[in-house]
């Protein structure tokens, strides 16, 4: 029984030895010290040994028992151990590597004018405002002193939807519904950037759809000289402080007196040049003094309230400030175009 004990014990561990699993392993411990295992069934045999050498066996087979299952424990854990190292070898990430890139959208270039122009006025006081692209006559036309049939009306060919309705050629019917909507009459000082449609034929100057900013500041006692002086803080802040303006005298029906502004050429700084035409200055937007009757018809008493009015347009102020020489550029969005003004 000895021998027995002995040989089950040496084919045990033999077996743990060869063991390349978990699972193998588990086979092991079954077959050898299970139940129905030969060391059990060995043991059974007990009975028909003396007195003397029951303990001796007894002791043998616990010990035998003892030393496979310390086999199958080390062994477990070296399996386990070698399985961690395969999974963590193949599962290595090397955080060294560079990283990816992915590619991150941003502001259109007509978005970030049209927002930096925006801070700027409300830099001083200005609030922005919004109105409808789809524009009644009497906003677009009638509430700025250009009744049906005036001449003027002819310096913006428009997109007519029914005989009242159209598209609106200018932000400046915002200006009417601004005040117009301001029950207690109080001071306005607003900017209202927007989308302004005309019926031109789109070509490097002209597009059938642009972009306008509208600004105006009625209160009492607005002059021309605080008109003047917001316009040359502009000017200086949008192309740099060495930059001139000047007023030109000129005629909307809806300001009165009515001026456009230029600014003093960057490129032969007032000598003369081709970018300029030869004139040193460079036409940037058309402003004035808020019509009496403009300010009537919105119900502010023109005896008592004066404003001043201006409206620029952000794609002829980007393209001088960048060197765009298409409008059409901020429309057609070829990616070659605007990835050059995609600030980080
Ligand atoms: N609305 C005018 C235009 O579209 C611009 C302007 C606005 C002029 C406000 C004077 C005052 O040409």
């Amino acid at each position: 029984m000895k021998e027995q004990l002995q040989a089950l014990e040496k084919e045990a561990l033999e077996k743990v030895d060869d063991a390349t699993s978990l699972k193998e392993l588990q086979d092991v411990r079954v077959a050898y010290l299970g139940k129905k295992g030969p060391i059990t069934e060995v043991l059974r045999g007990m009975g028909k040994l003396s007195k003397e050498e029951r303990p001796v066996i007894g002791e043998l087979a616990n010990k035998v028992r003892g030393n496979i299952a310390d086999a199958i424990d080390s062994k477990k854990a070296s399996i386990e151990a070698a399985e961690l190292e395969k999974q963590l070898e193949e599962e290595t990430i090397d955080v060294t590597l560079p990283g990816r890139p992915v590619p991150t959208g941003g502001p259109h270039l007509l978005t970030s004018i049209v927002e930096e122009i925006e801070d700027l006025f409300i830099g001083m006081g200005f609030e922005v405002s919004e109105g409808p692209e789809v524009e009644t006559d009497y906003y677009n036309f009638e509430a700025l002193n250009l009744p049906k049939g005036h001449p003027a009306r002819d310096m913006q060919d428009s997109f007519y939807i029914t005989e009242e309705i159209l598209m609106r050629t200018h932000t400046s019917p915002v200006q009417a519904r601004t005040m117009n909507a301001m029950e207690d009459k109080r001071p306005v000082k607003m900017i209202c950037p927007g989308k302004v449609y005309r019926r031109d034929t789109d070509d490097a100057t002209h597009s059938h759809q642009f972009t306008q900013i509208e600004g105006l500041y009625v209160d009492k006692n607005v002059r021309m000289s605080d008109l003047k002086g917001v316009l040359d803080r502009f000017a200086k802040q949008m192309f740099g402080q060495e930059r001139e303006i000047r007023l030109r005298p000129s005629f909307f029906p809806f300001t009165e007196p009515s001026v456009e502004m230029d600014i003093s050429c960057k490129v032969c700084n007032g000598e003369g040049c081709s970018v300029c035409k030869q004139t040193g200055w460079i036409e940037i937007l058309g402003a004035g003094m808020v019509h009496p009757r403009v300010l009537e018809m919105a119900g502010y008493d023109p005896k008592v309230y004066s404003g001043f009015a201006f409206g620029m347009g952000p794609e002829r102020i980007a393209m001088l400030k960048y060197g765009v020489d298409d409008i059409r550029h901020f429309y057609t969005n070829d990616m070659r175009f605007l990835k050059q003004y995609h600030q980080a």
